[in-house]
């Protein structure tokens, strides 16, 4: 199996579906146990890409994704179960204390946080990191860095499409 330590791989999208694209190929190749860790302003496209995840994960069509900002989590159900955080609101890691969180962190799904640097300090090492940054009106920089031993494999299927 191949084994990369901290890849980085740096994509531009240059439209909403761009990014939900981008989304797709990374769903297409999750595995559960994975957690997909997102950064990024607001309106950079944390819910889009999420929406792209959503359907790479066979999440049926019809199901609209929204930011859980009030609700905190959502779920969906794929070939993997997708748990869809949103710790905007919350102001650390402690207030997930009485939500289980390892049930999902560590369960029999996917998990893909909105505002994942609030909870920094409880993210797995192996989560895949996806930095979304505006760079103009449709155009967003997406930059991945990740160390699960899936990302190669996601990296060569992204660098097969034309986000660069
Ligand atoms: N290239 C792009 N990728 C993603 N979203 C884009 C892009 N260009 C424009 N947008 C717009 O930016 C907004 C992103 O919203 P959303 O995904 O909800 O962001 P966030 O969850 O980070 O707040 C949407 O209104 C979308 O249409
Ligand atoms: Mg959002």
């Amino acid at each position: 199996m191949m084994e990369e330590k901290n890849s980085t791989l740096i994509l531009v999208s240059e439209k909403p579906g761009d990014t939900l694209n981008i989304g797709k190929i990374i769903g297409s190749k999750l595995q559960k146990g994975n957690v997909v860790a997102l950064t990024g302003e607001l309106g950079s496209g944390k819910t889009c890409i999420t929406q792209g995840i959503a359907r790479g994960l066979g999440v049926p069509e019809n199901y609209f994704i929204t930011s859980p900002t009030f609700t905190l989590i959502n779920e969906y159900h794929g070939r993997v179960p997708l748990y869809h955080l949103d710790v905007y609101r919350l102001s650390g890691s402690r207030d997930l204390d009485d939500v289980g969180y390892e049930e999902y962190f560590y369960g029999d799904g996917v998990v893909v946080i909105e505002w994942a640097e609030k909870i920094m300090d409880i993210l797995p090492a192996e989560s895949m990191f996806i930095y979304l940054r505006y760079l103009d009106d449709n155009i967003r920089e997406i930059k991945i860095i990740g160390k699960a031993n899936n990302t190669s494999e996601i990296f060569k299927e992204l660098r097969k499409g034309v986000f660069r």
